[in-house]
């Protein structure tokens, strides 16, 4: 569907701005962007794509094109969480709410709007479809208000938006990546010092994301479970290293010989990122050396240490990382982003993608009797507004 047909048809007028916001995928550094590490995303050619124009009532009237919904709340009525007849809004419609909130709460100007928008990022697919419409909303409001920001400091209103408004403790990786994706890129971002950078991928390789088709419900409660038992670790940790802010402060060897002192399950959540922290570096080291057989052969490994420590795959993502072991031209496979179900990355040799392909949705369905959507992904530019 296109936004830009579909506004003209739904409001009767053209719209003045279009935006567009992409999904990300995640090749290595899992759930250590709430622990200071370092995160290695790419932003994907699944996006987000908004048709808008400035409304002077006070009100954000939206519509939700792949949902058919449509929802109107007044921004005095943000804090109420109401629409405009006085019912709860639809969760949908946090999203974009909860941006105008941060960005007021900013003192930034974040005036009504009326908005069309669609999406092919998979929802609830770890893929970030949540933070593609945070950052499209907050790249509108940006062009409607006229103010100027950089794209990262506008990621870190969207990030306020998901941890404080919708309620999901997240880490800024998502909104970052949406952001600030640079095309055939894939992004090294120390979400410590805020510090980024673009680097090349391997020649000759591509991205397959492949969707289990599984979800997995409270997965919000689950996450921010997971974010608890860092912190837990954290607060534990200070006893036998003062000055500890993170778990990017403990080395992997200090680690080994603390670790007796926490309770069991928090003792597997630090240990994977502990460990993960470093070895993103490793990894980094490995694509600078456009070594694809080295990278990928460090996503297999620690794979493990999402199911096996984090506690956040699945049989479906066991199995198609181990189906994605056997196939022709691959270098390596894992899951990626928050887990509780959603995709796999595979790195794979470009030129056979095609078998690649056809190999995992076939492997798949004979393994688990299920239907994988898999896509071939170009790593892509972040979000951009363009004034019609
Ligand atoms: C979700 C969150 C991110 C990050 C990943 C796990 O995508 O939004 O901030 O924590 O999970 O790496």
């Amino acid at each position: 569907m296109d936004p830009l047909t579909e506004f003209s048809r739904l409001f009767g007028k053209a719209p003045l701005w279009q935006v567009r916001a992409p999904g990300r995928v995640n090749l290595l550094g899992e759930h250590v962007d709430y622990n200071d590490g370092v995160v290695l995303p790419a932003a994907i050619d699944r996006e987000v794509r908004l048709a808008v124009t400035p409304a002077t009532d006070g009100v954000v009237t939206l519509y939700a094109l792949d949902l058919n919904k449509k929802a109107s709340f007044s921004l005095d009525a943000l804090e109420q969480r109401l629409d405009l007849e006085g019912n709860p809004l639809p969760h949908w419609a946090e999203y974009p709410a909860g941006v105008a909130w941060a960005l007021r709460q900013a003192g930034l100007v974040a005036g009504g709007m009326q908005a069309v928008f669609t999406s092919d990022v998979p929802i609830g697919a770890g893929l970030s479809s949540s933070a593609a419409v945070e950052v499209a909303f907050a790249a509108a409001w940006r062009a409607l208000g006229g103010w100027e920001m950089d794209n990262l400091t506008l990621a870190q209103h969207c990030q306020r938006a998901e941890n404080a408004y919708v309620g999901v403790k997240s880490g800024l990786m998502d909104q970052f990546a949406s952001a600030c994706g640079v095309a055939g890129h894939a992004l090294y971002f120390d979400t410590r010092s805020l510090e980024w950078h673009p680097v090349k991928l391997p020649p000759g390789t591509a991205i397959v994301v492949a969707d289990s088709g599984m979800r997995r419900t409270l997965a919000t409660s689950a996450y921010n479970q997971r974010r608890a038992a860092c912190e837990q670790a954290v607060a534990l940790l200070q006893q036998y290293k003062p000055g500890l802010r993170s778990l990017r402060d403990i080395s992997t060897v200090e680690f080994a010989a603390y670790s007796e002192y926490l309770p069991e399950e928090v003792r597997r959540r630090a240990e994977h990122v502990v460990k993960e922290i470093h070895r993103v570096q490793q990894a980094v080291n490995a694509l600078r050396g456009e070594d694809a057989h080295l990278f990928g052969g460090l996503m297999f490994a620690w794979h493990k240490s999402l199911r096996d420590l984090y506690h956040v795959s699945l049989p479906e993502l066991d199995a198609l990382v181990e189906i994605a072991r056997g196939l022709p031209g691959i270098y390596g496979a894992r899951l990626t982003g928050a887990g509780f179900g959603g995709c796999t990355v595979n790195l794979i040799e470009a030129d056979q993608a095609e078998a690649f392909l056809q190999g995992l949705q076939d492997g798949y369905r004979q393994r688990t009797g299920k239907e994988a959507k898999v896509y071939l992904c170009q790593a892509s530019a972040g979000v951009s507004a363009q004034s019609i």
